[in-house]
């Protein structure tokens, strides 16, 4: 794959494989949130009540993908699993949901990361998994 495929901004040799793969994965989800767009806005312009199901099945599908894609952001950058262990799946004002968390910490932006065991950082895309070898052995 050339660089220009690629849409890098620097130098390739000048990038770790997991910058490079987490530019894959993010580029991957530009993607699929695009396509979702798309087909919702080809829904609401279907003239044929049968194509517009169609396309709303495949824009569907096209959440599942960018779910995919997020969880596997999430489990390769440790500050976005916080951010999204944060934000996700509350309910209120967002901008709010920060205090909320925080509330009664004493800690000014101190948030409990909640980080699961296996949360990987940058460069390790083991997961964990290597240290269950052996395990029960
Ligand atoms: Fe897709």
């Amino acid at each position: 794959m050339g660089d220009s495929s690629m849409g890098l901004h620097e130098q390739p040799d000048k990038l770790s494989p997991q910058t490079v793969d987490r530019h894959r994965a993010i580029v991957s989800l530009m993607e699929e949130f695009e396509a979702v767009d798309w087909y919702d806005q080809r829904v609401d312009a279907a003239t044929d009540p049968e194509l517009a199901q169609v396309l709303a099945h495949n824009r569907d599908e096209e959440k599942e993908h960018a779910a995919m894609t997020l969880e596997w952001l999430r489990r390769h950058d440790p500050v976005l699993d916080t951010q999204l262990r944060t934000y996700l799946f509350t309910s209120g004002p967002v901008t709010e949901v920060e205090e909320n968390a925080t509330e009664g910490n004493g800690a000014p932006g101190a948030q409990a990361p909640q980080l699961a065991p296996q949360a990987a950082g940058p460069g390790d895309g083991s997961l964990g998994i290597g240290s269950l070898k052996g395990v029960g052995e």
